[in-house]
């Protein structure tokens, strides 16, 4: 993986615009996900970024919020952190940010709060302020009844910024990769969401685990999602706070055209609209909107312009998949089973072109 630097395709970044206004008031609840692991390097940034591209690009309103001072999400949107006058420090910070004062907006539907190296010292700098832990939750609860979707990219660590994300979210999805220690690590990640909802956030829930980097070939990837799956039926009967959460499908496949997009500031349907990681999110996406009831927008005409020659590439390969009749002129591409078949088929129909 090269060194993230967004100006690597030779052009300056972007400066950020402001978001223009606040986004028009939304007639669903949104779905407000923080994207946790304590683990770092298992894909919570791609996802966050990639899903949250895929949803915007379906129709939905985003807001993508970077908690992280590594600030990975930001340089994957190509911003400079630098060129931004107000960031998730100065929100958790200076009690005279507002959540609008943070806000710009960095694609067509998607709007971000940024992040930047100085958030590393927020935590000590609050260690006194009584309500640290949901200084978020109390500065943009109002504000994210604007959007349809709100997604929270963690840090890999369980401190004051990662409990800023679980007292605003409703839900947590867990990036993870099927090897064996990652489901140790999922064990640990549950009992934590259990004291969180048990002290500051009583209503969230784990509602998703998000395969990444995934090796469907794999025995030993088999056998994980076999023990998840079975892990997570049997939580079902329980009550728990993870006892709704599903291995969400599709999973994410590896693929290095994910690794190259960051560092040229793009996100993967900027960079690639139509490799096997841009199908997986965008498939991810129109399962999840199908979930919640969601309606989709058609995919608008510059993009169907853009199918390039590696739609033709073997494409989706699902783990609940079987061959898309919509895409009999690319049999490579299959899609999930129904409802999702629907959603998906324009997907699978513009990768045969
Ligand atoms: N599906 C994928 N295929 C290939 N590389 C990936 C994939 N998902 C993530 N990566 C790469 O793996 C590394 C870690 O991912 P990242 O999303 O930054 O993880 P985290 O945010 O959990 O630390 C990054 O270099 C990213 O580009
Ligand atoms: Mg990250």
């Amino acid at each position: 993986m090269p060194e993230i630097d967004p100006a690597m395709d030779g052009n300056p970044p972007a400066a950020p615009k402001r978001s223009a206004a606040p986004p028009s008031a939304s007639a669903s609840t949104p779905r407000v996900i923080a994207m946790l692991n304590q683990k770092g390097g298992v894909g919570k940034t791609t996802s966050t970024v990639n899903l949250g591209a895929a949803l915007a690009e379906a129709g939905q309103r985003v807001c993508l919020i970077d908690l992280d001072p590594q600030a990975h999400l930001t340089f994957h949107l190509g911003i400079d952190p630098e060129s931004v006058q107000r960031s998730m420090y100065d929100l958790l910070t200076d009690p005279e940010c507002y959540a609008s004062d943070a806000i710009i907006n960095a694609r067509p539907n998607l709007d971000v709060i940024l992040s930047e190296t100085d958030l590393a010292a927020a935590e000590s700098e609050l260690a006194l302020v009584e309500n640290r832990q949901t200084i978020l939750r109390d500065k943009f609860a109002t504000l994210a009844q604007s959007y349809d979707v709100v997604l929270l990219d963690c840090p890999p660590s369980l401190g004051l910024l990662t409990l800023n994300a679980l007292s605003l979210a409703g839900e947590v999805f867990v990036p993870m990769q099927a090897h064996f220690l990652a489901l140790q690590g999922v064990g640990k990640l549950l009992e934590t969401v259990g004291l969180v909802c048990q002290s500051i956030n009583p209503n969230l829930r784990v509602t998703g685990i998000v395969l990444c980097m995934h090796e469907q070939q794999t025995t030993l990837a088999k056998e994980i999602v076999n023990d998840l799956d079975a892990f997570f039926a049997d939580a079902a009967t329980q009550d728990v706070p993870w006892s709704t959460c599903k291995v969400l499908r599709p999973a994410i496949r590896r693929n290095v055209k994910l690794a190259e997009a960051p560092s040229f500031g793009k996100t993967i349907f900027d960079y690639e609209p139509w490799c096997p990681g841009a199908i997986d999110y965008r498939m991810l996406a129109r399962e999840l909107l199908v979930a919640w009831g969601r309606p989709i927008a058609p995919l608008d005409s510059a993009k169907r312009q853009a199918t390039p020659d590696s739609a033709a590439a073997p494409v989706a390969a699902t783990i609940e998949s079987k061959p898309a009749t919509a895409a009999a002129r690319a049999p490579q591409v299959v899609v999930v089973a129904a409802p999702v078949e629907s959603a998906n088929a324009e997907i699978a129909a513009m990768a045969s072109h």
